[in-house]
């Protein structure tokens, strides 16, 4: 391959995408919102219409050919579930060049894995994001492979800056984002559910319920990104002697919530890894 030139600024780049499922919506979204793409600079490839028209919609280029992606963009996503990406990458290999970024957001599809389906010395990374990217409040951690340098981290980051937070972090911690954050805010709507039947057996509407209850996750998520507190010093502050938030606290101690949730954590961190070494 041809050495690569510098990344251009995200106005002039032509962003790919090879997937247009959930995710390509979620990260392009808070790409096109962003405006520093331009929709004409993006291009997305999938198999059928039924996800493409959404970005044709948007005035983005769609295609079949997952390979005329890397003929017109600088970028590549690949946004195609984990089990499709070797077929995609073999499929596209020919056409990879220095000049390509190849940004992965397939679960337990590690940047050693990707390293070996792409010519030797492209330059990858690897993401993760999460479902709430889809409205612009997503978490989403990153890490370089071996031919991808600070230029291209920070391309990265600024690219990703209206999907939510964003992070470089080292590639063991990506796992540890899908356990806590990927499968995380399935968690969430457990809780929020646990909630609103809570509030329905004690006698309120669940539509009010739910309002109220999305609102509070909503909220305290939002005072502990502002305040910088631990969660464990904002939930003490709740807690008034002898009052409701103390008693309803003791009951979910009794029902191993913490512990349960350690429990989460950790079982889909591990079988995270366990995708990884496949
Ligand atoms: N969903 C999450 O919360 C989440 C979180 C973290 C990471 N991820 C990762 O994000 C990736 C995408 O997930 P998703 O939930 O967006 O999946 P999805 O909604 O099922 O979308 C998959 C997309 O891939 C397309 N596709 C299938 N075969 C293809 C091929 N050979 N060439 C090109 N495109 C092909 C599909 O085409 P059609 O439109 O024709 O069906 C579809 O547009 C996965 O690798 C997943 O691990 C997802």
């Amino acid at each position: 391959m041809a050495a690569a030139a510098a990344v251009p600024g995200p106005g002039g780049l032509r962003v790919g995408c090879i997937g247009a499922g959930k995710m390509a919506r979620g990260v392009l979204g808070g790409l096109i919102q962003s405006g520093k793409v331009p929709v004409q600079n993006i291009t997305v490839s999938a198999p059928s219409d039924h996800n493409l028209q959404h970005f044709r919609d948007r005035g983005c280029n769609t295609t079949h050919s997952n390979i005329s992606v890397l003929y017109q963009c600088d970028v590549i996503l690949l946004a195609t579930k984990p089990h499709v990406i070797p077929q995609v990458l073999v499929e596209v290999t020919s056409a990879v060049t220095a000049d390509h970024v190849i940004v992965s957001m397939a679960a337990g599809v590690s940047l050693h894995t990707l390293e070996k389906l792409v010519p030797s010395g492209a330059r990858l990374l690897r993401m993760c994001p999460n479902l709430p990217c889809v409205i612009q409040e997503g978490s989403v951690v990153f890490s370089r492979g071996s031919c991808a340098g600070q230029e291209e981290a920070d391309m990265l980051r600024d690219l990703l800056s209206e999907c939510g937070v964003c992070e470089e972090v080292p590639e063991p911690y990506i796992d540890i984002h899908t356990g806590i954050s990927g499968s995380g805010v399935a968690y969430v709507y457990l809780f929020a559910e646990a909630l609103v039947d809570g509030a329905v057996k004690m006698g309120m509407p669940s539509a009010v319920a739910t309002r109220i209850a999305a609102q509070t996750l909503l909220g305290a998520g939002k005072m502990i990104l502002e305040t910088g507190e631990h969660p464990a010093k904002l939930r003490s502050d709740v807690c008034t002697p002898g009052g409701t938030t103390i008693h309803a606290l003791h009951e979910l101690e009794k029902g191993g919530l913490r512990a349960t949730v350690i429990n989460a954590v950790e079982a889909a961190t591990t079988r995270a890894r366990e995708l990884d070494k496949r």
